[in-house]
This record gives structure tokens, C-alpha cells and sequence, in this order.
């Protein structure tokens, strides 16, 4: 096979030199939860380098995918009464809204659950038998008797063994931190049912990594790993030469399970990590389908393309021993490398539900936060390591206010105003060659450069010290005094041009990790989409530049606010993530109060924190643009009446609630929305499952009570 097959790769886009083939992944998130701003660091660092690397005009491919399967989406769907399919299909779509909104720009989001995903693990696991790397062995395992399922480790619960804390998980304990075997908790029930596990034998299949074919294969492979600090894990896992550390890999579930069906095995399915990398190259397959792309030349041991996995340090032993070990024996090719990173933390601490700083991406979007200032944010704080990166909540708003719209943005608000009023928006050619502009201009191949090795923090840093370059450039210039005497034209013309052409050479620079606001600057300095190649293309007087429309907005604290109060609230019961909510935190609550707590039950003083009140609806509105929202106007015996957005639309024409009186939670933190700001929430009944037994009902107390009356 000596043919250069990636020249015949693509069929819509044929080899040229110097242009790389590039497939580059990012971790597939699960379909049991929404996507938080934890996990955005790592889509936000893919895209960054993705968009970093096609402005090179290389042939790249970024694919994803929900990762559905396994036992927590088939509990999560059994609980909420519908099937597996209806609740990844809905996870689906929010995920792709939320990647949508921060610009992540997958060329495709699948999901594990396809077709094409199916026939490459049946592939790939019919290669690895054949080449004897599979092993069926009998193993026993915790079992829930009533449910008639075995238990993962995190399905089983009891008290830890060594502080005697109730409701801990089989591994470790969040109370005194120690860890110990699902066999050790003391009176262990099951998650599922509340049975007492009992010990049941199974035939497992298990993928042989300690087939010294793998070992072999890992040593060598090891040594292309770009990350010192992954390597050394690596060898780790490792361990000497023939020291035989790697143990074979279970590879196997029993029914009942969400999943694909090993052949030849009724009743047993692929692990969930089985098929979860394998959805990598299920997306990709069915890109290539849609595309033209020649996928099995890309996939070929002999591949001349390139292929990146970026994820999170904690998945890195999935992604450098079983993968590249799968991939190598079932006659693939391996990942070039693979790119991991470190965890994000809020405020220097894990992120919180109670705190309010689990953020969920979507809470971002409804509170009006440009995605693009978190994309800048976590951006100057990533480097290549698997460090961890803190986001703090002040120091974020700082600097996007001083960075983004204090010394960039500022470059162009200053130089447009001047250049179309004076020179019909058309710059002075001889300014292209200010030294300034060259300094510029001879940075940005460093800039990429930083980009594609993933130190965006200094890329960033890099490019503020220019733009602060460019500012005293101006300060020192002094336009608007030089535009004071029109003898001066000529060197007001220049500064304009300089700054605006410094401008241009700045917004190439951020362009990966601003992609939205570049786009109107673009649109902006009336030129094409900016690639590297145009930093040797300056501003030309043949093209004048359109009138500047402001470009972006500081970030405002009481965003902030509404942000942690948008998360703090998912705390309240029956919420999303409340029955998840198992934080450290709260295990030592429990752990400190007397009194053993049910769960779901709470404190009399828990129910003490909510501001209940009997409310008046003065005024009821249809909110203009939202087809869930009322706008009501609350007097509830206060100087001033609330503002509300209710999502009770659907059940109330506005007249007839007007006069009414109702329940309001008074003291819910001010929650800004796309409408304006909403200051509290009115109480209403409705089904546990609305879409089978529809209809809403606003409370309305017995008549005597006044507006402002407490409700306990
Ligand atoms: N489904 C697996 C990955 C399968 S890849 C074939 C998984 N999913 S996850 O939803 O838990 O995480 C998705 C990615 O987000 C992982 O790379 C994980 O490391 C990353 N992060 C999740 N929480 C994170 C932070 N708090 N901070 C940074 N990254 C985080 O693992
Ligand atoms: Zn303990």
C-alpha cells in the first residue's frame, strides 16, 4: 500500500502542499446531565485550536458526540417513565443548543447511539477476537436481587467502614475521605431498589491488555506523548519491563443495559467504554458519508492524516492504554496524540450546587453573559499542562473589562469616528509600513504558533502587550488634538490608519478565540474572514471601512449575581441535579446533624430560609418575543410592586389574572433574563409529568388575606 492515499482523502478538497489532513476530537460528554462550564473548558480549548488551525487552510475535522449509554441513562430514563431513546434524543439537542451558543463549531455531533457506531465496535471487537485479544472468564459480582441487575460500584451504598457515616458510595467516603471496597461498606443496599446486594457469577469478556503484544506496543507508543506529565502517568501504569502491571480490561455487561449487544453473546453488552471512543470515529464516519471524505484511508494503519483526542486528565488512562491499544490491534491507526487538561474550579474551590458555581452552560445564556468573554477568559488561563484552572468570578469580569473593551475594542472606537468623518473611511497607504504596524504584523506567526502548542495564556499575553503598545501609540499621537487644526491632516490621517490597521492585526490574533466578534469586525473593516495568511495583507484606501457599531459590552455584576442565583436555584427539590446533589458538603451536614436525615426531607430551618408572601397582581402583560412568559407586576405590601416573569402563559390570558392574589417567593435572588430583570417567583401546580397530564395552576389563597401577609 504504498498509493498516497491522502491525496486522494478528500474529494471535495484535493492534497496541496503544506495543507495537513487533521482529525481532532473532543471527549463525549454524557447524556445524564446538562453540560456545565466545567466541561466547556475543554470544548472551548478544542475550538480554539480547530479554528486556529483551519486559518492555516489545513483540512481539519472536529467531531463529537453524546455519550449515551450505559446504566445511569437507563435508570434515568426508567425514572422519569420514558425510553432510553426519548432521553438522549432530548439531552441531544440541549448539549448541541449549548455548544451551539458558545461558538463550538463541531462538524459533527453525533451520538454513540448509531448505526454506524454499532458496525465499528462489532468491527473492531470481531478484529481484536480474531487476534485472540479477548478472554471469556467467570467473575462474581454485587447483584440486586429485587431489581434483577448487577450494580455498579456507584449503585451500591452504606456506611463507611471506618467513620460510620450513612449513605456513602462503595468506594469512598465523602465524610472522613477514605477509600475502601464496595465489600467492606457495612449494611450495603442497593441504589436501585434498596435490596441488600447479594454475590452473583457471570460470564464476562474481557480485552487481554496483558498481552505482551500491548505492552510492547504502549512502550513504544508512550514515547510520542506530548505531555511530560502524561507520559510519566503512563510509565506508571506501566511499570518496568516485564513487570506484567497492566490487567486485562472487563469489557462486558449483563442485561439489563443500555447499549449495544456483543455479537454471539445474547445478553451481554459492549461496556459503555467501549463504545464511547469507537462513537469518535462513528462521527467522523458519517461526516465522511455526508462529505466525500475517503474515511478508511484516514483511519489506515498507514494514514498519512493526523488525529488529536482532547479530554480531561481524569480520562486519560481510557485514552492512552485501551484506545490506542484497540485501535492498533483491530488494523488502525493510532492517535497522534492526545491533548489532556486539568480540571476548572470556581472561586479556588470544586465547583458547588450549594454555592451556586456548578454554572450550567445554559444558565450563561439566560442570563445574558457573552459565551465569547467566558472563551476569552478560560483562553488566558490555559496552557498545554493538566493543571488546573481556577475561574474567579471577579477577576473575570475585570479582566474582560479591561482587556476586550478597555484595550482593544477602545483601538477601534477611537480611529473609526475620525477616518469616516474625515477621510471617507479610506486609510493612508504609506501607514502600512509604520513600525509599529511591522511590529505587529511579524508577531502573529509567533501567535499562531502559540496557538497550535496550546499556550493560549501567553498567546493572549502576547497580544494585550501589543494592543497596550498600540493605546500608547495613541495616547501619545493625541488624534483628537491633531484633528483640532487641518494642517495636522495628514498625521491625523496616519494615526488612524496605523491604529486601525494595528487594529485588524489584533483581531486576527483573538479571531480563534473570538470567532462572533470578529466576525462583525470584519463586517466592520469591510474585509474578507480573516485567515493567518492576511497578516502580510494590510488595509488597503481601495476598501473603506463601514461605520463602527459598537462592538462589545462590559460585563455587568449583577449578571454575575443572577448567574449564581440561576444555580443556586437548581437546589430546590424536584430540580434537576437536587437528587444528584450528593457534595461533599452536604454528606458533612448530615453527617454533623443529629437527627438522620430521609431523603428528599429537609429542616424546619431549611423551610425558615424561603420568603413566602401573599402577592396582588396589579398589572399582567404578554411578554413581546416569549411564547412560555407573563410579565406580572406584584404588590406585596412593600414601597415599590416586584417585576415577575412567569412561564404561566401557556394557562392564563393576562386580563384575567389582574386583581388576583397569589404566593410569591420574596427573597429568590434578582434573576436578569433576556426581558429584564425578574424579581421573585410565583407558585404553581402542575403534574409530575406535564407532557402526559398537561395544565397549570396558580395558587390563590382563601379570602381575608392581605398582599405582604407571610405564608408559614
Ligand atoms: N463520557 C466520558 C468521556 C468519553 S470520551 C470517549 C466523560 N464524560 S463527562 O461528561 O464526564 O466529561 C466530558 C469531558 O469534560 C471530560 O474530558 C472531562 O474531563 C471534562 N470535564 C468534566 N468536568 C470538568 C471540569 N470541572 N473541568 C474541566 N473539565 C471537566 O468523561
Ligand atoms: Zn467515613
Amino acid at each position: 500500500m504504498s498509493a498516497p492515499i491522502s491525496a486522494t482523502a478528500s474529494a471535495a478538497a484535493p492534497a496541496q502542499a503544506g495543507r495537513r489532513q487533521i482529525l481532532v476530537t473532543s471527549a463525549l460528554p454524557y447524556a445524564n446531565g446538562q453540560i456545565h462550564i466545567g466541561h466547556m473548558v475543554e470544548y472551548i480549548q478544542t475550538d480554539i485550536w480547530v479554528r486556529a488551525l483551519r486559518m492555516h487552510g489545513h483540512e481539519v475535522y472536529y467531531v463529537g458526540a453524546d455519550d449515551t449509554h450505559g446504566t445511569p441513562v437507563m435508570l434515568r430514563a426508567e425514572k422519569e417513565g420514558i425510553t432510553p431513546k426519548a432521553l438522549i434524543d432530548r439531552v441531544w439537542t440541549e448539549h448541541k443548543r449549548d455548544f451551539d451558543s458558545f461558538g463550538i463549531s463541531f462538524d459533527n455531533y453525533y451520538s454513540t447511539d448509531a448505526e454506524e457506531n454499532r458496525i465499528l465496535c462489532e468491527k473492531i471487537y470481531g478484529s481484536l477476537k480474531e487476534a485472540g485479544f479477548i478472554d471469556a472468564r467467570d467473575i462474581e459480582q454485587a447483584y440486586d436481587p429485587v431489581k434483577e441487575m448487577f450494580l455498579p460500584d456507584r449503585f451500591i451504598k452504606g456506611e463507611c467502614p471506618k467513620c460510620g457515616a450513612k449513605d456513602q458510595y462503595g468506594d469512598n467516603c465523602e465524610v472522613c475521605g477514605s477509600t475502601y471496597l464496595p465489600t467492606e461498606l457495612i449494611n450495603p443496599y442497593s441504589v436501585v431498589s434498596g435490596a441488600t446486594p447479594i454475590k452473583k457469577t457471570s460470564t464476562h469478556y474481557f480485552f487481554r491488555l496483558s498481552d505482551p503484544r500491548c505492552e510492547d506496543f504502549l512502550r513504544t507508543w508512550v514515547s510520542g506523548l506530548a505531555q511530560p506529565e502524561a507520559t510519566n502517568k503512563m510509565r506508571e501504569w506501566l511499570g518496568d519491563k516485564g513487570d506484567a502491571k497492566l490487567a486485562d480490561w472487563d469489557i462486558s455487561r449483563d442485561a439489563p443495559y443500555f447499549g449495544f449487544e456483543i455479537p454471539g453473546a445474547p445478553g451481554k453488552y459492549f461496556y459503555v467504554w467501549v463504545d464511547a471512543p469507537v462513537g469518535y470515529y462513528a462521527s467522523f464516519k458519517k461526516l465522511a458519508d455526508e462529505r466525500g471524505i475517503d474515511f478508511d484511508a484516514w483511519v489506515a494503519p498507514d494514514s498519512k492524516a493526523e488525529q488529536y483526542h482532547f479530554i480531561g486528565k481524569d480520562i486519560l488512562y481510557f485514552h492512552t492504554l485501551f484506545w490506542p491499544a484497540m485501535l492498533q490491534f483491530s488494523g488502525h491507526r493510532t492517535p497522534t496524540n492526545v491533548f489532556a487538561h486539568g480540571f476548572l474550579t470556581v472561586d479556588g474551590a470544586k465547583m458547588s450546587k450549594s454555592r451556586g458555581t456548578f454554572i450550567t452552560a445554559q444558565s450563561v445564556i439566560d442570563t445574558g453573559i457573552n459565551p465569547e468573554w467566558l472563551r476569552y477568559y478560560f483562553a488566558a488561563k490555559l496552557n498545554n499542562t493538566m493543571e488546573d484552572i481556577d475561574l474567579n468570578l471577579e477577576d473575570f469580569q475585570a479582566r474582560v473589562n479591561s482587556d476586550l473593551v478597555g484595550k482593544y475594542v477602545n483601538i477601534a472606537s477611537r480611529a473609526a469616528g475620525f477616518l469616516i468623518k474625515r477621510f471617507d473611511g479610506r486609510v493612508q497607504d504609506s501607514a502600512m509600513h509604520h513600525p509599529l504596524v511591522t511590529q505587529l504584523r511579524t508577531a502573529m506567526p509567533n501567535l499562531a504558533a502559540l496557538f497550535e502548542s496550546r499556550e493560549y495564556g501567553r498567546a493572549l499575553r502576547t497580544t494585550m502587550e501589543l494592543a497596550d503598545a498600540v493605546n500608547h501609540y495613541v495616547d501619545a499621537a493625541k488624534p483628537w488634538d491633531q484633528a483640532k487644526d487641518p494642517a495636522n491632516s495628514v498625521a491625523l490621517h496616519e494615526t488612524c490608519s496605523v491604529s486601525l490597521e494595528a487594529f485588524r492585526l489584533l483581531s486576527l490574533a483573538l479571531k480563534p478565540v473570538l470567532p462572533k466578534l470578529i466576525e462583525s469586525v470584519e463586517a466592520f473593516l469591510g474585509i474578507a474572514p480573516l485567515v493567518w495568511a492576511d497578516a502580510a495583507k494590510p488595509l488597503s484606501s481601495e476598501q473603506p471601512i463601514n461605520a463602527y457599531k459598537h462592538l462589545t459590552t462590559r460585563v455587568d455584576p449583577l449578571q454575575i449575581q443572577a448567574l449564581l442565583a440561576a444555580n443556586r436555584e437548581s437546589l430546590q427539590p424536584g430540580q434537576e441535579g437536587a437528587a444528584a446533589a450528593s457534595s461533599a458538603a452536604q454528606a458533612t451536614k448530615k453527617a454533623k446533624s443529629k437527627e438522620p436525615e430521609a431523603e428528599g426531607v429537609i429542616a424546619i430551618d431549611d423551610f425558615a430560609k424561603i420568603d413566602l408572601r401573599i402577592a396582588k397582581i396589579v398589572d399582567c402583560k404578554a411578554v413581546e418575543g416569549s411564547d412560555k412568559l407573563l410579565q406580572l407586576t406584584l404588590d406585596v405590601g412593600e414601597d415599590n410592586t416586584r417585576n415577575v416573569f412567569s412561564g404561566i402563559k401557556a394557562a392564563y390570558q393576562p386580563q384575567d389574572l389582574i386583581g388576583k392574589l397569589t404566593v410569591m417567593v420574596a427573597n429568590l435572588a434578582p434573576r436578569k433574563m433576556k426581558f429584564g430583570l425578574s424579581e421573585g417567583m410565583v407558585l404553581a401546580a402542575s403534574a409530575a409529568d406535564e407532557k402526559a397530564e398537561p395544565g397549570l395552576y396558580i395558587l390563590e389563597p382563601h379570602s381575608g388575606a392581605k398582599p405582604g401577609m407571610r405564608v408559614k
